[in-house]
């Protein structure tokens, strides 16, 4: 099979043919991958060197080519997309809906299932599933419970948004955050999950929107989809927007999208008494950062929160917001600024380098 394969750290992504993939398993799926977006948790993946080799590509969407034993609630030929945080739905995590307790869905980060297997294999050496589902291949088998049926008019491309970008950024806004109307809300770092961010706080009726990043296409972006504000990657600059925009009292809410360690601590900074910084990017793990003094959290009650996937819970919220869509208070198509064949995926990953557009989508199989 035909797959766009990280070899060794550091690496460009390598075009190959010889990738095996083993059919699905019990309570597994095989599906067709038609489109999968690039998202920087990836990038982080190559630079970084931490799991290889491995297909990578987790925000993704397709048409279910097979089912193993016990599959019902999708059939060959259906329309799906893929989240990587799929629930075992029986453990303690599944029994409160959190799939960050859940030991099958948090296996993503290791890129294998619970049993330390792969799907995928070459010469047989494993492969890794990179976040558990390993898009960048004509073909790959995940959790039946990662897969969920979409309407038939979904376009495929749009959809495939929501398996990452979309459920994490809007997530983290109306599920993690709950974000209510009137709250003014801060957002560091304009890429597919800020701009989501930013979506979500409109969404969620927020009055002020200040956006920031130091690239001027992706400040027009988050303008173009609800931000009010928007200012350049400097923290002078962001502070003094904040003060204008409270009265000097400081955000309601700060979402940290960049992946920059030090903007946690700006968002400590900008929110006010009460407020909420929620760490949403993910800086290379070894990246810390000081928080100073903790007597803030508790004089001025202010939290700080980490949200993974946007803490969604697939069957709950996937419909959730594919309804946004529909109903057109989420826009998709502007998301996607660039689209590349399988071919094209080292070019695409420059682009998010370059931070140019919002998402590049990889068409893996173009007919679809
Ligand atoms: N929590 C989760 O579940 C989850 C899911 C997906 C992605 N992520 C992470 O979210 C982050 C964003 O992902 P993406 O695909 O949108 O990335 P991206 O590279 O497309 O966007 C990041 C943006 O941050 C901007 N930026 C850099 N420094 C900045 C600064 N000092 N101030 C403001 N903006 C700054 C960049 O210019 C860029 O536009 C990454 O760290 C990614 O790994 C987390
Ligand atoms: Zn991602
Ligand atoms: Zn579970």
């Amino acid at each position: 099979m035909r797959a766009a394969l990280l070899t060794e750290p550091g690496s460009l992504l390598e075009l190959v043919d010889d990738v095996e993939l083993a059919g699905p398993r019990s309570g597994e799926v095989c599906v067709a991958v038609s489109h999968s977006g690039i998202c920087h948790s990836d990038l982080t993946i190559i630079e970084g060197g931490y799991l290889f080799p491995a297909v990578l590509g987790h925000e993704a969407a397709g048409v279910v080519a097979a089912v193993g034993d016990g599959v019902g609630h999708v059939s060959p030929g259906d329309k799906v997309m893929i989240t990587p945080l799929a629930p075992c739905g029986h453990c303690d995590g599944c029994a409160r809906q959190q799939a960050s307790r859940c030991p099958q869905a948090m296996s993503f980060v290791a890129g294998t299932r619970p049993d330390s297997t792969s799907p995928f294999s070459r010469a047989g050496q494993l492969v890794h599933r990179g976040l558990g589902v390993g898009a960048f291949a004509q073909h790959t088998v995940v959790p039946a419970s990662g897969v969920v049926r979409l309407d038939d008019d979904i376009p495929l491309e749009v959809a495939c948004l929501i398996g990452c970008a979309v459920q994490t950024g809007v997530g983290a806004v109306l599920n993690t955050a709950k974000v209510e109307r009137g709250s003014t809300v801060v957002v560091t770092g304009l890429g597919g999950v800020g701009i989501s961010a930013v979506q979500g706080a409109r969404i969620a009726g927020a009055a002020r929107i200040i956006a920031s990043d130091p690239v001027e296409s992706r400040r027009q972006a988050a303008l173009h989809l609800g931000a009010t504000d928007a200012v350049g990657g400097d923290a002078g600059e962001l502070r003094e927007a904040v003060a204008d925009a409270t009265g000097g009292q400081g955000a309601d809410y700060a979402f940290e999208t960049a992946g920059v360690a030090n903007l946690v601590r700006l968002g400590l900074e900008v929110t006010g008494a009460g407020g909420t910084t929620v760490v949403v990017g993910a800086p290379p793990p070894e990246h810390t950062v000081d928080i100073g003094s903790v007597t803030v959290f508790m004089i001025q009650q202010k939290r700080l929160v980490g949200s993974l996937l946007g803490d969604c819970w697939p069957n709950r919220d996937i419909p959730r917001l594919v309804g946004l869509w529909q109903r057109g208070q989420l826009d998709l198509e502007s998301m996607i600024t660039h689209r590349v064949p399988l071919a094209g995926v080292n070019e695409g990953f420059n682009r998010l380098r370059a931070a140019e557009g919002v998402r590049t989508v990889v068409e893996v199989t173009p007919a679809s």
